[in-house]
């Protein structure tokens, strides 16, 4: 049985760019809902999605498809639609030989960083996080021994740009393990009961993975104090997704859940017991900053000239983060250098400083006294 593609899609011989010779390669496509309904909850279980590879190509059989199109089901559950996130080649033809992919709901969300390469030495202080890092590290190397002391769930909290998620990539690097990283904000999705099925299905990765690091930046958005969750309208149904998955690891052996956030005090408090270690990330101070400059200077690209005075640079930053630091004050005073194709100068720094503390419009407490 044939069925009519509807949304973008053609269904012809005749189209400008098809690749006619050997039509689609591989297709990729992610399940999308039910857009005509205006139903977008109702998902298939993946099990059921298995069978989809033997009937795609039948029934979309001659249909011209490009990164975007959906592709409507007409067989197993009428009018769920999958949106086309990859054709090779792009614009080709659905035929016989077409291999389906269906992206795994859960990749959107999980990408393992297995391969970063901070290291501890490059992170400037934070000294305690180190520490409990190699702990976290022993672990990870050999989850058996700990036991029911094994460490499972940290938060580390303080100001942006501290080097929160430097350390979780540094650690995961150092042991070797994967670092399933997931934004907090990523999953308050756009479909009630989107969130609580991911963290779902993070935690379900994760042990496939295992040993391994789930970091979820920007915890706040989603552990947020109870008061402010009923505003958020299905983030209290995350949190308590989060909650059974945070207290049911004790099975997931070899699981450490490292949550980030800047905002500790507005985290709901069922949430926050469940760390048993807060680390706190500090701004650095004008040893650290002087460290930060030397070391990030050092890997320029240019000669910095004689004249530059990284002291007095570690004593005008006052209240910046490494982030401001290396972000705002060395990449401006090295783009202005790369103009001149000089040495990077004096006056380059003290341009590039002047700029970032205009920039800071509501500077924390303290900052850039
Ligand atoms: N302690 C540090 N030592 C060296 N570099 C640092 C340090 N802190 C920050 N940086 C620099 O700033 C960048 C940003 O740091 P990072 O992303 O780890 O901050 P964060 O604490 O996770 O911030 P956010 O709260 O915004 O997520 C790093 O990639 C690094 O270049
Ligand atoms: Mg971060």
């Amino acid at each position: 049985m044939r069925t009519k593609q509807r949304v973008t899609g053609k269904k012809t011989d005749n189209h400008e760019h098809v690749q006619k010779e050997s039509g689609a390669m591989t297709i990729i496509v992610k399940p999308a809902g039910y857009p005509l309904k205006g139903v977008f909850h109702e998902y298939p279980e993946p099990s059921e999605l298995d069978v989809f590879e033997f009937y795609a190509r039948e029934q979309w059989n001659g249909y011209v498809v490009k990164k975007g199109d959906f592709l409507f089901d007409r067989r197993m559950f009428p009018d769920f639609a999958f949106r086309v996130v990859d054709v090779e080649p792009e614009n080709s033809k659905i035929g016989k030989n077409t291999e389906f992919i269906i992206e795994d709901y859960a990749s959107e969300f999980i990408v393992p960083e297995i391969n970063s390469s901070v290291k501890f030495k490059d992170i400037v202080g934070q000294d305690k996080a180190k520490q409990k890092c190699k702990i976290i590290g022993k672990f990870l190397s050999s989850p058996d021994k700990f036991g029911m002391w094994a460490p499972k769930n940290i938060l580390f909290c303080g100001p942006a740009g501290t080097g929160k998620t430097m350390t979780a990539k540094a650690l995961a690097n150092a042991v070797n393990v994967p670092l399933l990283p997931v934004r907090a904000t990523k999953l308050i999705g756009e479909f009630v009961g989107d969130g609580a099925r991911e963290i779902h299905q993070l935690y379900e990765k994760a042990e496939e993975l295992s040993p391994c690091i789930i970091f979820i930046d920007e915890f706040d958005a989603i552990a947020l104090n109870r008061s402010f969750q009923e505003i958020r309208g299905d983030v209290s149904e995350i949190v308590n997704a989060l909650l059974t998955e945070m207290d049911g690891i004790d099975e997931r052996d070899g699981i450490i859940t490292i949550a980030a956030t800047n905002m500790r005090e507005t985290l709901d408090s069922a949430v926050r017991s469940r760390f048993e270690e807060e680390i706190e990330f500090v701004l650095p101070d004008e040893n650290e900053r002087y460290e930060i400059l030397s070391s990030y200077t050092k890997k320029f690209p240019l000669k910095l000239a004689k004249e530059v005075n990284l002291e007095k640079l570690a004593k005008q930053t006052g209240g910046f983060s490494g982030r401001d630091i290396v972000g705002k004050l060395l990449k401006t005073a090295l783009h202005k250098a790369l103009l001149t194709r000089g040495k990077v100068k004096q006056h380059h720094f003290d341009e590039a400083l002047a700029e970032a503390k205009n920039k800071a419009s509501k500077p924390p407490e303290g900052m850039f006294a």
